[in-house]
Formats: C-alpha cells, structure tokens, sequence
C-alpha cells in the first residue's frame, strides 16, 4: 500500500479509499495519481468490494486540487504524459463499480474534478468547492469544463470556472454539484451508510446501471433506450434476478451473490 494513499476494506464490501497527504490538503500529484489509478485497477478485479467511497486525510480538505507545485516549470508535454498516465478521471468513471465522493473541507480544481468523476457526491455543510485554476492562469484539465456545466448547467459552471470563487455546500447542493448534504459530524456514518445499502444490491445491476445511466453523455436517446434495454434482458439471464425476484415473492430480504 502507497504512503499517498489508503486503502481500507470496511466489512468486506466497503473500499475506502483515503488520499492521505493532509500536510497539503491532499493535493494530486504524480504519486497520488498513480497509486488511485493501481488501487481501482485491484478493486476493479475483487469480486468482494461491490461499492468504493473516496476521500481525503485530515479535517481540512478532501482534495484542493492538483499540486500545483508539480506546475511549476512544467512544460506542455511532461503535462500532457503526467495527465495520461494517471487519468484518475476516466479510471473513475470507468469503473464498473458505483464510487461514492466523501467530501470535507476544501474540494477544489482537480479535487472537485474527481469527485465530479464519482458517481455519487456526498458532502458536509462545511464543505467548500470551486475550481480555481482561473487564478492559475490555466483552465480545469480533469474534466471540470465537461462535466461541471453537464451536472449544473453552462451558466452556473462558467460563473464558478470563469470566477474561479469557491461556494459553499448548500449553495453546492442547491445547483447539484452535490447529491447531499449532512452535517459534518455525520458525514461518515451517512456515506458508510449510503455505501453498505447500494454494496447489498446485485453487483451486476449496479454495474449495469451506472454504465446505462453514464450512456447517456455518449448516446443520442434512441441509442441510449437501445442499450438500456440490452442490458435489462441481459440481466434475465443472472443468479441474482432469480434471487431478488424470488425474495420479493417470498416476503424476504434479497441475498445477491453476483452471479
Ligand atoms: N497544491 C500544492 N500544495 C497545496 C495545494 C495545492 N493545490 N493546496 C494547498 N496546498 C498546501 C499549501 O501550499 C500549504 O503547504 P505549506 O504548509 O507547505 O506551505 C498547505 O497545503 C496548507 O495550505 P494553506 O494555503 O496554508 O492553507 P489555507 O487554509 O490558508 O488555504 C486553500 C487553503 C485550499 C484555500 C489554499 O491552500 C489554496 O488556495 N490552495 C490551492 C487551491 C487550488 O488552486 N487548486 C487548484 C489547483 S489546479
């Protein structure tokens, strides 16, 4: 296990992954980048973990951003192979498990780009996200330009990438950069929570899922409908539609194994 970053299974299910550089608000360099990138590679291939939750170290950032010490002299294609070799960004949105932002503090540039590479963002009241890079000089680079106006419309995301301000959790939550959010002494148990319910379902409906709803960026409706519905009959042929369709009729609790 990387220093950077921590990797914990919580009741089997569970991976929590922490980015572990609190010193420096967590910040995203090189190192950081690598080891999230090797560590989903694993998860990816664990029949066991069924959900991920991502976080950051400390109790003042999940992630403020890439480092921008590693900007400093950095020419366009050292950017460029750093950016490709670690693409954290699509490694997330990639993987065929549900991932679950655990966001606390400062959640900034390429930080609030990850958790926009989530699927599902949950996020204190003392939150605070923005992406800053305008004061940089440069623009978002992990996506922030795509799927910030997807997720709260062109105007909100060119007022927060053209101001570079930070807003605050509940404005956050309001214009639906945020799915959720609880105070910040219960940001854990909440996200833990959120976790272990959706790891209890079918792990192949949930990939099935997150792959259909994710389609919809690439498709037009006609073909997203299409692939929808292939991979609803193709969820006739599992283990785990028998289960849940029978547990139902059977007035008892779904156990769902994957298969
Ligand atoms: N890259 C590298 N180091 C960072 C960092 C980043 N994105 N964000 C914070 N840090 C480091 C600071 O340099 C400082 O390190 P030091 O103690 O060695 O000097 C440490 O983390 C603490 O940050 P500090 O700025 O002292 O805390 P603060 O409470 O005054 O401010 C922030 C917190 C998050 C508002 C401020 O650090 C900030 O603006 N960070 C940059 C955010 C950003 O622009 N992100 C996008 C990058 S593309």
């Amino acid at each position: 296990m990387s220093d950077v970053l921590k990797v914990e299974k919580l009741d089997g299910r569970i991976a929590l992954l922490t980015v572990n550089r609190p010193d420096k608000m967590n910040a995203l360099n090189g190192e950081v980048r690598c080891a999230l990138v090797g560590a989903l590679a694993d998860l990816r291939d664990d029949d066991e973990v069924r959900v991920i939750v991502l976080t950051g170290a400390g109790d003042r950032a999940f992630i403020a951003g890439a480092d921008i010490k590693e900007f400093e002299g950095a020419t366009p294609v050292q950017q460029l192979r750093a950016m490709v070799r670690g693409n954290i960004y699509s490694a997330m949105e990639d993987f065929p498990k549900p991932i679950i932002a655990m966001i606390h503090g400062y959640c900034l540039g390429g930080g609030c780009e990850l958790a926009m590479a989530c699927d599902i963002r949950i996020a204190s009241d003392r939150a605070r996200l923005g992406q800053p890079e305008i004061n940089l000089g440069i623009i978002p680079g992990g996506g922030g330009t795509q799927r910030l106006p997807r997720l709260v419309g062109e105007g909100r995301a060119l007022k927060l990438i053209l101001t570079g301000d930070m807003i605050g959790a509940e404005e956050a939550g309001r214009i639906g950069l945020v799915d959720e959010v609880v105070p910040a002494d219960e940001l854990r148990d909440r996200t833990l929570e959120l976790a272990m319910r959706i790891a209890s379902r079918g792990p192949i409906a949930l990939q099935a899922a997150k792959e259909s709803v994710l389609a919809a960026r690439r498709m037009p409706l006609d073909e997203g409908l299409k692939f929808e519905r292939g991979w609803f009959a193709l969820l006739f042929s599992t283990k785990d539609k028998e289960e849940g369709v029978d547990a139902f009729l059977g007035k008892r609790e779904a156990h769902f194994t994957g298969e």
